[in-house]
């Protein structure tokens, strides 16, 4: 998830309107940002870091444009390098592109423009739109007709903002990424989302997959997928600046909560072959399937090494998962027949990064699954699997989670030959995520949790680590004490704790003799009249006898946890609500965890 801004029609301001949008948007990606204005020529300036580095640049410098592009960056290829950063240009340095998404197709297209002489400044997927439109230019092709024809060869999702030296135009296309147009009299504004340009007008046109739109000064046309010009409906918005970041929504994470179905796709996206039903993890050629694994991770992240534990175990090969923090200090025997996974959505958990050192110095082969494009954790370890969920600002980790749920899934599939049914969950899932967004009420289950002085989560196999899960959330955001346990460990102590005053959430999904032993469990706490909460997919039937019964649709066993622990989320989200919390930054935590 990146951030896309463009401006035509304020020759003068052209590089502060860009400036203002590019930090009104700083939230979609903080890792590098840069801006390109269009004179005769194409002045660009783009730098790694935050925004402020930009600032800092773009001071010293007297960039004029009558139209330009900018970008902030959260890298999905290469690292947070200038280079690296956006706009991309041409050999010629005429193109100058802003692109948020993933090109599917770009190693194809980048190795025929290099047959054909083109050289690379980037390692980015999205440098292959300026080389595809300056080959168009070359050929005489009109500035909008060679942008069109670039766009065509594009497989993926992608928003992108195209401007040409000496055109006072910005070309835009979108395909299963955001692009929205603001419209003010005579100037218009491009952005991946309407806060970039609230401070100039509140008009705005959101473009459709497939439709391409040229902004001049003065005029706005819009063409469908087959070049037809078509009419755009102008809305107006009633956002308030203050929630602009936010999205609309109250907190980050409730945003991050429902922009689970998009990281979803983008996890997924070029990785799962639909035609010969597989799964090819391109970044991982070299790793074949280990003999032992053990996963090492901290908090959020160690719950995604429990359920990713399992799934290895499942197929057979031997698989353990540690905190961190004890690993780095007590290792268990590990040498190089251990594959040893990182998980961090960070990449920069200093626990998490001492226990690879350990790891390492004793032979094991290391692989990182993270977030951070270029964090720590990519440089130390052997293999780098990216979850791709886009930057997380609520410190309560919620999309990064799920995506690193998908992404075992992906790595367990690629290792374990493709099972026909997991894949189609994974194609289902951010369908089925959609529907228990849109469908399921927690408010009353939130009321009651919210309430309460305490609260237990139990489920069993893979819904265990959800329970302990849906617990660490429910705490660290209601600051109400919540326990996770294995629901039949709850008898052998902890049945001591639970009265009427106790609510139970129960998740039971997946294996029915798991969820029968799992009812098993219910009973006994419900003997004592706590009230239960279960979260189910409806294979065993629980509503008759729970206080409260939530459905999830019914999908894979492997994936169906992944739609339970979004039912936790929303729950820890509304009694923390109830409460009054500090939802984005609870007391005494932080986002990325750099000591030990
Ligand atoms: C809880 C949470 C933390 C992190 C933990 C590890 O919501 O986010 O428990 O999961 O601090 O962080 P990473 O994944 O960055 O290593």
């Amino acid at each position: 998830m990146c951030g896309i801004v463009g401006c035509v029609g304020r020759p003068d301001e052209t590089l502060d309107v860009l400036m203002t949008g590019l930090s009104n948007l700083e939230y979609r990606g903080y890792d590098s940002a840069g801006v390109a204005l269009s004179n005769e020529a194409l002045s660009v300036e783009k730098r790694a870091g935050e925004l402020s580095e930009l600032e800092n640049a773009v001071r010293t410098t007297s960039l004029h444009g009558n139209v330009g592009v900018g970008h902030t960056r959260w890298s999905t290829h290469g690292a947070p390098t200038d280079a690296n950063a956006h706009p991309h240009t041409d050999c010629s340095e005429r193109v100058g592109v802003v692109h948020n998404g993933i090109i599917e197709n770009y190693d194809v297209l980048k190795q025929e423009l290099q047959s054909r002489g083109h050289t690379f400044e980037s390692e980015t997927d999205t440098e292959v739109v300026a080389h595809l439109v300056e080959e168009r230019l070359e050929a005489g092709t009109d500035p909008e007709s060679a942008v069109r024809g670039a766009v065509d060869r594009l497989e993926g999702s992608y928003a992108v903002g195209v401007v040409v030296a000496g055109v006072d135009a910005i070309f835009a296309a979108r395909e299963d990424s955001p692009l929205v147009i603001g419209v003010a009299d005579d100037e218009f504004h491009l952005a991946s989302d309407v806060p970039a340009f609230l401070d100039y007008t509140d008009r705005v046109v959101y473009l459709d997959d497939g439709e391409f739109a040229t902004l001049r000064p003065g005029g706005l046309t819009v063409m469908d997928a087959e070049g037809v010009p078509i009419e755009k409906p102008i809305e107006t918005v009633d956002w308030d600046t203050e929630d602009t970041g936010k999205g609309g929504y109250d907190h980050y994470m409730l945003k991050e909560i429902h922009e689970q179905p998009h990281a979803i796709r983008q996890c997924l996206s070029g990785r799962v072959d639909e035609l010969h039903g597989r799964v090819e993890l391109e970044e991982l050629d070299g790793l074949s399937t280990p003999k032992r694994v053990q996963f090492i991770a901290c908090g959020t992240s160690y719950h995604a090494g429990l359920y990713a534990a399992h799934l290895f175990r499942e197929m057979g090969v031997p698989a353990q998962t540690f905190i961190a923090s004890e690993y780095a200090t007590s290792p268990p025997p590990v040498g190089e027949d251990e594959l040893v996974v990182a998980i961090t959505q960070s990449g920069e958990t200093a626990d998490t990064l001492s226990a690879l050192r350990e790891a390492k110095a004793r032979g094991a082969e290391t692989l990182a699954l993270t977030n951070v494009v270029g964090s720590s954790v990519t440089r130390e370890c052997d293999h780098t699997m990216y979850i791709r969920a886009g930057p997380e600002i609520g410190v309560a980790a919620s999309k990064t989670f799920t995506s690193q749920l998908v992404a075992v899934n992906l790595l367990v599939e690629a290792m374990n030959g493709n099972d026909a049914g997991v894949l189609t969950g994974l194609r289902d899932l951010a369908g089925d995520l959609q529907s228990v967004l849109d469908r399921v009420n927690v408010r009353s289950a939130a009321a009651q949790l919210a309430a309460a002085d305490r609260c237990f989560f139990v489920g069993r196999g893979l819904n265990h680590p959800v329970a302990l899960e849906g617990a660490l959330k429910f705490k660290e955001i209601t600051y109400v004490h919540a326990e996770g346990f294995p629901a039949g460990e709850l008898k052998h102590g902890s049945l001591a704790l639970v009265t009427e005053d106790t609510p139970v959430v129960a998740v039971l999904t997946g294996d029915d003799e798991e969820t029968r032993k799992t009812i098993g469990n219910i009973k006994e706490v419900e003997s004592r009249d706590a009230p239960v909460i279960a979260v189910t997919d409806g294979r065993v039937e629980v509503a008759s006898f729970v206080d409260e019964c939530i459905q999830i649709p019914e999908t894979h066993p492997h994936v169906a946890p992944l739609l339970a622990n979004v039912v936790l989320q929303l729950i820890a989200y509304r009694s923390a609500n109830l409460l009054g919390r500090s939802i984005d930054k609870p007391r005494n935590l932080a986002k990325s965890v750099t000591v030990e």
